[in-house]
């Protein structure tokens, strides 16, 4: 017998290697590489949707390409469209990431048995079909035609696909599959990888629409294999803080749309709800005076998304202060006051400092550097910030305030809120006739000075 043929995979990133080592080149963690048989058996996959008397693919001229837009597929929510770039495009592949329990199973059961017609088979490698229809009775079942299948062979998958001729082909998950061509074990690198490939073979060659769901390391990378997001023509990524509801699917590559569009969902007990309008949710209603709390105009791909922040600052106890964030980055923090305390003299240093954005969504639009300081200051000082206010601005470390990118559509939409001034920076309204909006626009060129009209 052949001796097997064995190569090392690093199992963060998927370079390879002959030998193996300790550091990877390729992305410079330390003890991820495993040694994989690659050896091909002979295939007892018989690739079933395969005719071989059907024509092979010809080259065409470009002007004889027909493309029909109608060709796409739509889901029933809208927020799946727009992030899909307008609906589920036929032969394509699919890879929604997200860290276990955020809720990818649950958004793909309810695009398959929400689509009332469309044939769709969900094959799970993950749970059993009465776990399955047990979550499905809970979301509310809709479809006449969708098909469950509880298994982790390829070859099964592929086979009972070529009899059902589904129109949707999911699969939950990636890492649980496994073919039988290759002997590493289920979820390394290669499988993954040879998994991923036949299934991209199977939606080219048949035109199915194919989805898979991949689990996400603790970097947020897709687990393992970053040859996988290579490979599909699109990444989704599901984010979110699990023990809060709401979710955020975001495009992170597109062959067939933008990249900038996102998707926002509430986790419910029945399932995910579609947040339309999300700034309406992320601000929560306030009465009377409460410091510390700023509202900013940020931007969440393409939509602008009003977002509360929420600064506590009190005096340490212990010897270094704590600082702390949920949904900012910490370093920007420090950054920011480190700012408020050279430039406007704010002693900060013997405070704790604790950040917090509602409704457990992560940014990291710079817009929200002035709002940030705003409700550290308003914290700081025990003076509330009028709810009517808004900030969209960012801060330079000389406590100048910068301009941000597509200004007119955040104040557009903190106008559309109800909301009566927003604050920005002068570089920002060159140009633009402030009075075409239904909001006061009060513009700076310095921290100072906003924090005087403000304070
Ligand atoms: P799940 O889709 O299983 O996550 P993933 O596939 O990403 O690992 O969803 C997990 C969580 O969602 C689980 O903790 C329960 C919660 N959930 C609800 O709150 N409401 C629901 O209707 C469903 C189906 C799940
Ligand atoms: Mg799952």
């Amino acid at each position: 017998m052949a001796k097997a043929k064995t190569t090392f995979y690093c199992q963060n990133c998927g370079a390879n290697s002959a030998k193996w080592v300790g550091k990877c080149p390729a992305c410079g963690e330390w003890n991820t590489y495993v040694e994989e048989i690659v050896t091909k058996g002979s295939s007892t996959e018989k690739e079933v949707w395969e005719d071989a008397s059907a024509p092979r693919n010809q080259p065409r001229k470009i002007q004889d390409v027909v493309y029909d837009e109608h060709q796409r597929i739509k889901t029933p929510t809208g927020e799946l469209n727009r992030t899909l770039g307008g609906g589920i495009v036929p032969g394509s592949l699919v890879l929604i990431g997200g860290e276990p329990g955020i809720g990818k199973s649950t958004l793909l059961l309810q695009m398959a048995i929400r689509m009332k017609t469309t044939k769709v088979l969900y094959a799970s490698g993950e749970e059993s079909l009465d776990q399955i229809r047990m979550r499905a009775e809970r979301i509310g079942i809709q479809a006449e035609n969708c098909f469950l299948l509880a298994e982790t062979s390829l070859a099964n998958i592929l086979n009972h696909a070529a009899q059902l001729k589904p129109e949707i082909l999911i699969i939950d998950s990636i890492q649980t599959l496994h073919t039988e061509t290759i002997e590493a074990s289920v979820g390394s690198i290669s499988q993954v990888r040879e998994c991923a490939g036949k299934l991209m073979k199977y939606a080219k060659q048949t035109n199915v629409p194919v989805f898979l769901i991949g689990h996400v390391n603790k970097d947020g990378a897709i687990a393992g294999p970053k040859v996988l997001e290579h490979m599909v023509d699109t990444v989704l990524q599901f984010e979110g803080d699990r023990h809060l509801s709401y979710r955020i699917l975001r495009t992170s590559k597109n062959r067939f749309g933008s990249t900038s569009e996102i998707g926002i969902y509430e986790m419910r007990e029945t399932g995910l709800r579609e947040v339309t309008n999300p700034s309406e949710v992320l601000i929560s209603p306030r009465d009377g005076f409460l410091s510390g709390v700023g509202i900013g105009a940020t931007l969440e791909g393409n939509r602008p998304l009003l977002i509360e922040v929420q600064a506590l600052v009190s005096p340490a106890t212990y010897g270094t202060p704590q600082r702390s964030t949920t949904g900012f980055d910490g370093k920007r923090l420090n950054m920011l006051l480190a700012v408020l305390e050279k430039r406007l003299g704010i002693r900060l240093s013997a405070q704790d400092i604790f950040l917090n954005l509602a409704g457990g969504i992560k940014v990291n639009d710079p817009a929200l550097d002035l709002t940030i300081c705003a409700a550290v200051f308003s914290s700081f000082d025990d003076i509330a910030i009028p709810s009517s206010i808004c900030f969209a601005a960012e801060v330079g470390l000389g406590g100048e305030i910068r301009a941000v990118n597509r200004i007119e559509s955040r104040i557009t939409e903190a106008a559309k809120l109800g909301f009566k001034q927003i604050y920005l920076s002068k570089y920002n309204v060159k140009g633009i006739d402030t009075s075409k909006f239904d909001i006061e626009v009060k513009a700076f060129t310095r921290l100072s000075e906003a924090f005087e009209v403000l304070f």
